[in-house]
Parts: C-alpha cells; sequence; structure tokens
C-alpha cells in the first residue's frame, strides 16, 4: 500500500515537473521562434562579381539593415544550390525564397512571354529597354507569374550579349555548323538556327567545361558572364555583336512573401528597390571592366564589327522577330516596337 501510494506520489511529482518544464521549454522554443531571424535564401547561378552577384549582396545589406536584423538574407551564387532549371522548381517548392533567372529561363515554367527579350536586336538601346521593363509591359509580363505561385519583384540588368567560338565570327555565315551553348529560350533556339548554327541548350554552370571538351564549340553572353566563368581561356574569338539583351527578373515564392509581417515586407520592398538602382546603374560598368580584362588578358581575340558588318548582322537575325510572333505574342512585340517608335527608332 505504501509502495503503491509513493509510487502514485512519484508520478504525480515526475508528471508535474515534466509539464512544467515542457511549459518552460515550449515558452522557451516560442521566445526563440519569436527571435529568430526569416531566412531568405537567394539562389543564383553567377559569380559573386557580376552585376547579378553584386545586386544580391547590396540587397542582403539593405535588408538586413533596414530590419535591424529580422531578416537575414543568405546568398548563394555559382549555382551552389541549384542549377538553372532546378533553382525555379526549388522556388516554387519553398526550398530557396528569391532567385532572378535571366529572363530567357522562364520559357520551360510556361510563361513563354518573357522570350520577348531573348529577340534578336529587339532593344536599340537601354532607354527602350528602361521604357519597357519599367512601364506597362514589364508590370504585365511579372503579373503572369503569380499564377505559378512566384511574385515578380524587378528587373535587373546584366547586358548586351557578344558571340564567342574558336574560329573568328566576323560575318553570320560564320557560324555556320557551329554548336552553340544557349539558355532554355526557343527564340534563342530560332535565332542560332536562323544563323546556321546548332543551338546546345546547357546549364549556366557547365557552360565552361561544355567549351573547353568541345562538346559545344561557342556561345553568347554578356562580357561579365564570359570573364567571371573564364569562357575567354577556352574561347579564341569573340565579335561585339551585342545582338540580344541578357536581364533578370528577381522573384520570390508568393506565399512566402505575401506571409511575411506587412512592416518586414515594406522594408524588404525599399531594399529591393534600391538595390535594384544600384545593380541597373553598375551593369554596364561591370561589363565594360570585364571585357577591358578579357582583351588585356590576351586570350581572346576581340572583333569590334564594323558599322556594315553590324548592319549585316542585324539582317541576319531580325527574321527570327517574325518566326517567334507565335510563340511569344505578335501583339506584345508589337508593343515594344511601338515603345522604340516612340524613341524615335524603326525597325
Ligand atoms: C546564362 O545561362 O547564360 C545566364 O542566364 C546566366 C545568368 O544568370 O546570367
Amino acid at each position: 500500500m505504501r509502495t503503491k501510494t509513493f509510487l502514485a506520489k512519484t508520478f504525480l511529482a515526475k508528471t508535474v515537473l515534466g509539464c512544467l518544464l515542457a511549459a518552460c521549454l515550449g515558452t522557451g522554443a516560442a521566445l526563440a521562434d519569436d527571435q529568430a531571424p526569416i531566412i531568405i535564401k537567394f539562389s543564383h547561378v553567377v559569380a559573386a562579381d557580376t552585376p547579378k552577384g553584386k545586386g544580391a549582396e547590396m540587397f542582403k545589406k539593405l535588408a538586413e539593415e533596414r530590419t535591424h536584423g529580422r531578416v537575414k538574407v543568405e546568398v548563394y551564387p555559382n549555382s551552389q544550390l541549384y542549377k538553372d532549371k532546378e533553382e525555379i522548381e526549388a522556388l516554387q517548392l519553398g526550398a530557396v525564397q528569391m532567385l532572378a533567372p535571366s529572363l530567357a529561363k522562364f520559357g520551360p515554367l510556361g510563361v513563354r512571354e518573357f522570350e520577348v527579350f531573348d529577340l534578336p536586336y529587339i532593344f536599340p538601346n537601354t532607354q527602350v529597354l528602361r521604357a519597357v521593363t519599367d512601364g506597362p509591359i514589364g508590370a504585365s509580363l511579372l503579373k503572369k507569374l503569380e499564377s505559378k505561385g512566384i511574385l515578380g519583384l524587378a528587373y535587373w540588368d546584366n547586358g548586351f550579349k557578344i558571340m564567342s567560338a574558336n574560329r573568328p565570327l566576323i560575318k553570320p555565315e560564320d557560324l555556320h555548323g557551329l554548336k552553340m551553348r544557349i539558355q532554355s529560350s526557343k527564340v534563342l533556339d530560332a535565332e542560332m538556327r536562323q544563323l546556321g548554327a546548332l543551338p546546345q541548350v546547357m546549364a549556366f554552370s557547365e557552360v565552361y567545361q561544355g567549351l573547353q571538351t568541345g562538346v559545344v564549340d561557342g556561345t553568347e553572353n554578356p562580357p561579365s558572364n564570359m570573364y567571371t566563368q573564364r569562357m575567354h581561356e577556352v574561347q579564341k574569338y569573340a565579335t561585339l555583336t551585342n545582338h540580344g539583351y541578357l536581364g533578370y527578373a528577381v522573384i520570390v515564392n508568393k506565399q512566402f512573401w505575401d506571409g511575411l509581417p506587412a512592416d518586414i515586407r515594406a522594408e524588404l520592398e525599399s531594399a529591393m528597390k534600391d538595390a535594384t538602382v544600384y545593380t541597373n546603374q553598375i551593369a554596364q560598368k561591370e561589363n565594360d571592366d570585364a571585357l577591358a580584362a578579357m582583351k588585356a588578358s590576351g586570350k581572346t581575340q576581340f572583333h569590334q564589327p564594323t558599322p556594315a558588318e553590324m548592319e549585316a548582322w542585324r539582317q541576319a537575325m531580325l527574321p527570327v522577330h517574325k518566326q517567334m510572333e507565335n510563340r511569344v505574342g505578335k501583339d506584345l512585340i508589337q508593343s515594344i516596337y511601338k515603345v522604340a517608335e516612340k524613341y524615335g527608332f524603326k525597325y
């Protein structure tokens, strides 16, 4: 009997103690949760020392400062976490919260309209480009991402692409028969076919090796990407065609973003706004510096096309606009032409 009472008392004591402990731990956990920063994993595929890499770091700095540490931004450059295709899936699944894929990589997600940015020579200058991204066309394109669980926050520049290979590319015909690495865009596929080349989609992280081993012969990229991935070490020639634009949409997982406390979201939006201004201000210089560094290395020979050669490149690639009307939308292409015309440009 005494033993039974003793056991009952011990059990009761243990239970009370256990409950107290659990309550304490629970409170502690809740406290820790309240104090734990919100983590934003920002994954991207380029080097840290590029317009996008620097933009991501600037966003991190501003976001952490303005939220007084309530948000921590972890930037993962160089495909450390995910390659091109996987990163978009990871964002949709919530494994990362923020990305800035190039506009050429939204096609596989089912939003083909973004490929309008890949049309060769569609942007005569950055003024027209900016009027498109900052105006109603840019906004309506970002809106299209929402049905995919994605929110578009901003457009970031890299720059205009140049063609490279291991043979001189003086005129469009020089691309004939070359295997050219492209991003996953049907417009880029059409562009290369139009030039008589054989396009090959390849993840960005694999391009250097692809060029080195001869799986592909050449590629197109802005100088900043070419330089920071050391592609100039494995490409003997490049031509400054500036034929196509490469830029980014900074995107977030919509559910995550909508679920943020309103005051935090407002600070993050302001951080993104300022990081965008910064990125778009430095992008041109980053590319100029990268080109200068590659020229100085002497590994690649760069050709500046004469006005007549440039016109030949333009004429060779312009038919792609018509060919791709069904893919990206005739009205969308026309609306960009209209913006360009406002700035006095005729196609
Ligand atoms: C590429 O794959 O060539 C680019 O999209 C990489 C990048 O993000 O700039």
